[in-house]
């Protein structure tokens, strides 16, 4: 059942049980270094000043607590939760619900970033006034910043539907999970001329119908670097190479939680080792005894 938007903590309150991360005086950096929090405005002068912007998902309050105090310009609450976190093998259950449990969770400990909650699928294709319900729920509910959801031309009437409320929308195009079962699995878009062509007429109609921003996914450099440079908004890569405005990775990749990566995401740790290996040394302690020790006990 959905909590109404009385309910919401303000973003800057801290999540009951989550460890603040924040290490006290440290101002915050990277595009908006000064100013509290992130906003919209920020996005545009960074790409004008040509300063990069970083972008990380988060699914829950402790990761994001920690990446906000690291300083992360702009965390999205991606509708890659499904295959991360929630164990579905696509995004396409992922239901409005998971998207406000989760957006809610980010945006309650985020103090400085700039959060983007995702629209999943079958939340807002129907027409603008299903996508404008959609993104009201997120933003009454969650205390994010924006809302992001696919397509190019095909969505501009949603956009500019939701833009029009006064919710700030991201775009998302090039290889687009929620289509890939027409798109034929995970596989790099706007190959060759007419693709090119085709997806720079939906990076347009992103920015004609009033987004703030658009991700690139797995879209060819020379092609991502065209968009980013005819448009006015700031262009997020993700597989898209290094001439684009900002840079976005699923932080389970970056941070090396799983096996495998994509090709296009590099691992900045290897935290799922790193938490194997604290389950194995726990497990061996509570087996031996050796854990807990004296001070981790109360005494009468
Ligand atoms: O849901 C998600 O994680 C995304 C990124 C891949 C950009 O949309």
């Amino acid at each position: 059942m959905a909590t109404t938007s009385h309910n919401t903590p303000a973003p800057s309150d801290p999540a009951p049980g989550v460890r603040s991360v924040t290490s006290g005086d440290d101002a915050p950096t990277g595009i908006a270094a000064g100013a509290r929090r992130v906003r919209v405005h920020h996005l545009q002068q960074a790409k004008e000043r040509g300063e990069k912007i970083t972008m990380l998902t988060a699914y829950d309050a402790a990761t994001a607590a920690i990446m906000d105090a690291a300083g992360i310009d702009t965390l999205l609450v991606g509708d890659s939760i499904g295959n991360t976190m929630l164990g579905h093998a696509t995004t396409l259950p992922v239901t409005l619900d998971d998207m406000v449990r989760a957006g809610r969770a980010v945006a309650s400990v985020t103090q400085h970033a700039f959060v983007v909650v995702d629209l999943p699928f079958g939340t807002y294709e129907a027409g603008p006034e299903q996508a404008l319900a959609s993104a009201v729920r997120i933003m009454k509910e969650t205390g994010a910043s924006a809302v992001k959801l696919e397509g190019g031309r095909r969505s501009a009437a949603q956009i500019q539907a939701i833009t029009s409320a006064g919710i700030p929308v991201v775009g998302h195009l090039g290889y687009t999970p929620q289509s890939e079962n027409a798109l034929g699995g995970p596989r790099v878009q706007g190959r060759g001329d007419d693709a090119a062509e085709e997806l720079s007429q939906d990076a347009l109609a992103v920015q004609e119908a009033g987004a703030v921003a658009v991700v690139l996914e797995m879209v060819p450099v020379e092609v991502a670097a065209r968009i980013t440079e005819f448009l006015a908004i700031p262009t997020i890569g993700i597989g898209a190479g290094p001439d684009v405005d900002g840079q976005v990775l699923v932080w389970t990749d970056m941070a090396g939680m799983t096996d495998w990566s994509p090709r296009f995401a590099r691992r900045y740790a290897e935290l799922g080792r790193v938490l194997g290996q604290a389950v194995t040394d726990f497990a061996a302690e509570v087996r031996t005894g050796a854990f807990p020790a004296p001070e981790h006990a109360f005494q009468q």
